[in-house]
């Protein structure tokens, strides 16, 4: 005898036998699926079984009864129910009963569409590729470390900043860690983060939330061919993992459709540099010149037709944030990398080897549009010890939306923060 209990999914009857879909609750092997449930009129008492007819989807029960092969059921066991032992009603009709919906609805009733095994199953797949970055990174001898999220400074510029009143003075929510992560490793070497970040990008993209979740990681003397090589590794480690588990092949079987990619993935990952990137967007006719930076289309072309996630390395300086180190042989170019994942998805992280030039930074800083005064922490842990660090940032939202090949970012977080909608749950 076993007791069972969850939320009921879907319902149906056949006279005398009433067969629920439970998204049962309790244990996490129950979660992303859904567990039949048979109530027969001849099984159980008379009263109860009127009462199982009355309840719709989304009703809590908690039953018991015995649970018994069944190849037809999903999972090969039913439980076969003796006693209805209590019920939690849901009103009628619930709203998502209905097959098809438009996003925007499902949008609007997003505290009800996260219930669904499908939403399980990638809240699942989302909390173990956070758990195997973190493994990863610890085995490696990083510490995880707490910034802030309310910040003074600007790390990745103006246009995306979130501005907000600090009792009279300017503040903002923070866009990226590293400027913390950068003063972190000299408490302790090598450090890394997950925070939430936040942009307030104006564009309406399939890739692009106001709030996101950032890992990253920051080193000291770490050059730059050591932090592309901890991104392709730590992230071919995550991959692997996940796929080692049964339960989380298959859903991601039944997400992509084609497992190959995933299966062959591994470290190292090829680079290719950003003139090398310029020509090949040339030579297929796109309208490029070299210092453009390049763009969601750009990239879709670029990681189109990979079979694995790549570097674009050695970018034009201009077209990035203020604390790249130029590279020695060509100020125009630093050392800064992009990492693509392929089939069409682009940009999942950025990262790259930091300026030490106090005053190549203030002069940067001021291009930017911003006061160096508010960065004199940052300005001055290059006076004490400065060594030669890297460091970079990882979307998770980004990076499960290529695993899982979703179609639009908003599938990978339960509350997604998009700049277009207006109801905002
Ligand atoms: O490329 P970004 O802006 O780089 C940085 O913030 C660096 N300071 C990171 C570092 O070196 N510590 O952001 C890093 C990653 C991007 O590659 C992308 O995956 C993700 O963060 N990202 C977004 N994800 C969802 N929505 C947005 N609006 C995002 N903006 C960046
Ligand atoms: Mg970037």
């Amino acid at each position: 005898m076993v007791t069972l209990s969850g939320w009921i999914y879907k319902k149906r009857e056949f006279g005398k036998k009433i067969f629920v879909d439970l998204r049962a609750m309790g244990n996490r092997e129950y979660l992303g699926r859904i567990i039949q449930v048979v109530f027969e009129a001849s099984r159980m008492d008379t009263e109860e079984f009127k009462t199982v007819k009355k309840l719709g989807q989304e009703s809590f029960i908690v039953v018991s009864g015995e649970f018994v092969e069944n190849v037809r059921a999903p999972g090969g066991v039913e439980l076969h129910v003796d006693k209805l032992i209590s019920y939690y009603l849901a009103e009628k009709p619930y709203p998502l009963a209905k097959k098809k919906h438009s996003p925007d609805f499902l949008l609007d009733v997003r505290h009800l569409t996260i219930r669904s095994p499908r939403y399980q199953r990638i809240w699942l797949i989302r909390e173990a590729l956070v758990d195997y970055l973190r493994e990863w990174y610890k085995k490696d001898g990083w510490i995880e470390v707490y910034p802030p999220i309310l910040t003074f400074t600007a790390c990745e510029g103006g246009a995306t900043l979130f501005v907000l009143d600090y009792f009279g003075q300017e503040g903002y929510l923070s866009q990226s860690a590293q400027l913390y992560l950068e003063v972190m490793i000299y408490s302790l070497g090598k450090v890394f983060s997950l925070t939430p970040s936040f942009r307030a990008e104006k564009s309406r993209t399939r890739r692009h939330l106001t709030e996101y979740w950032h890992f990253e990681a920051e080193a000291a003397m770490y050059r730059f061919e050591d932090i592309l090589k901890a991104q392709e590794e730590s992230l071919a480690y995550a991959i692997r993992k996940l796929l080692e588990n049964d339960r989380f092949y298959e859903w991601i079987k039944e997400f992509r459709g084609d497992m190959d990619i995933l299966n062959n993935i591994k470290a190292p990952f090829p680079r290719i540099t950003y003139d090398e990137a310029i020509q090949i967007l040339q030579t297929k006719g796109i309208n490029i010149e070299w210092g453009e930076d390049l763009g969601a289309d750009e990239e879709r072309i670029l990681s189109e037709e990979m079979e694995t996630p790549f570097f674009i390395t050695l970018y034009p300086t201009e077209v990035k944030a203020f604390y790249v180190k130029a590279y020695e042989e060509d100020e125009k170019r630093c050392y800064s990398a992009d990492m693509m994942a392929p089939e069409g998805y682009g940009e999942i992280t950025t990262g790259g080897e930091r300026e030490d030039r106090i005053d190549v930074l203030i002069e940067r800083i001021k291009r930017e549009g911003f006061d160096p005064q508010n960065y004199f922490w940052y300005l001055d842990i290059r006076k004490y010890g400065s060594v030669p660090h890297s460091g970079f940032g990882l979307g998770i939202e980004r990076t499960l939306m290529w695993i899982l090949k979703l179609d639009h970012i908003r599938e990978t977080i339960p509350f997604p923060r998009l700049a277009r909608r207006k109801t905002l749950i």
